[in-house]
């Protein structure tokens, strides 16, 4: 299905990235914000706990940041509804979940449709969830990798942006692994973001066009 492009605004695009842990993707998307050329700015980053470095570092480039903890809710759609209101005010063209490790609900998806994209680290369809490094070496692949997609309303079944290699060492952990596929992953989500941001996106059936 055909559904409109998004096109560039005539000012950088406005960024709201999701996080749960170290905050990494979140340091690098930060980073290349620095430059005006990127056509991008993180305006805000939302976490679903508190204590997490990723909200430090956020701190640190004086980006607003929220928490809406699922546990302060009394069910599921309501943390969701909430989450969609306070990632709305910041008026996003793009939100990034990037180490956010909550599945999203209806009222998220339909609000940010085509805008809510996600970054994992594993080579999509293979290894979707929440522990990919983990299953792909349990496995016993010799590639892994990362994809950044589009978020639809499966775990990691949305159109792919793009994906990346990574080769998996005969002496790979889980950790070992996940550091190299975090160190290509991140140049793949600020590559990606900043072509968007600039040229616009649309998203036709399985497939991702940025012009
Ligand atoms: C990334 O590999 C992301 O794909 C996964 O968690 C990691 C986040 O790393 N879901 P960081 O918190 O940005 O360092």
């Amino acid at each position: 299905m055909r559904r409109p492009a998004i096109r560039p605004a005539s000012r950088p695009a406005r960024v709201v990235v999701l996080v749960s842990g170290t905050g990494s993707l979140l340091a690098a998307l930060l980073d290349a914000a620095t430059d005006p050329a990127y056509g991008a700015r993180v305006v805000a980053v939302g976490a679903d706990r508190h204590g997490i470095a990723a909200l430090d570092r956020a701190r640190q480039a004086d980006v607003p940041t929220y928490v809406r903890k699922v546990r302060d809710f009394p069910e599921r759609a309501a943390w969701d509804r909430a989450l969609t209101e306070a990632t709305a005010s910041y008026e996003p063209d793009l939100v990034v979940s990037a180490g956010f490790m909550k599945i999203v609900g209806q009222v998220f998806l339909d609000r940010f449709a085509d805008r809510y994209i996600n970054s994992h680290p594993a080579l999509l369809p293979s290894f979707p969830g929440a522990h990919p490094v983990r299953d792909a070496l349990a496995y016993g692949v010799q590639v892994s990798g990362c994809t950044l997609h589009v978020v639809d309303a499966g775990v990691d079944t949305g159109p792919v942006i793009a994906q990346r290699a990574v080769e998996v060492g005969a002496d790979d952990d889980e950790a070992s692994l996940h550091e190299r596929i975090k160190a290509v992953e991140r140049a793949m989500l600020v590559t990606h973001v900043g072509r968007m941001a600039r040229a616009g996106w649309s998203v036709e059936g399985r497939r991702v066009r940025i012009p």
